[in-house]
């Protein structure tokens, strides 16, 4: 018996000229007005990375880390996981888990 495998492409987020020129450098939520998924994107002078705003744990919700100085990190709002956004790696537990990037 055949099984047929079909793909299918999905556009998740997608930035007007203009909310992508508000982007401000580091950290920027983002929520689709269209589907009401949340996104996270960091910005630098040399790219734009993106994920969603969802934990690898249990699909907490990340928000600002008050105490990373650097600018980089979001805390999870269920369990204190910390994923350092300009890297896409989870500093909390430490040498974990990736963030899938879009
Ligand atoms: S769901 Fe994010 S740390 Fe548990």
């Amino acid at each position: 018996m055949e099984q047929s495998i079909e793909q299918m492409t999905e556009i998740l987020l997608c930035l007007s000229s203009v909310e992508a020129a508000s982007l401000k450098e580091g950290i920027n939520f983002f929520r689709n007005k269209s589907t009401g998924k949340d996104y996270i994107l960091y910005k630098n002078k040399h790219r734009l990375r993106a994920c969603k705003n969802m934990c690898k744990h249990q699909g907490g919700l990340f928000i600002k880390d008050i105490e990373d100085l650097t600018g980089r990190s979001v805390r999870c709002t269920k369990h204190n996981w910390k994923l350092d956004v300009s890297t896409m790696k989870y500093i909390n537990p430490p040498e974990s888990f990736c963030q899938d990037e879009l």
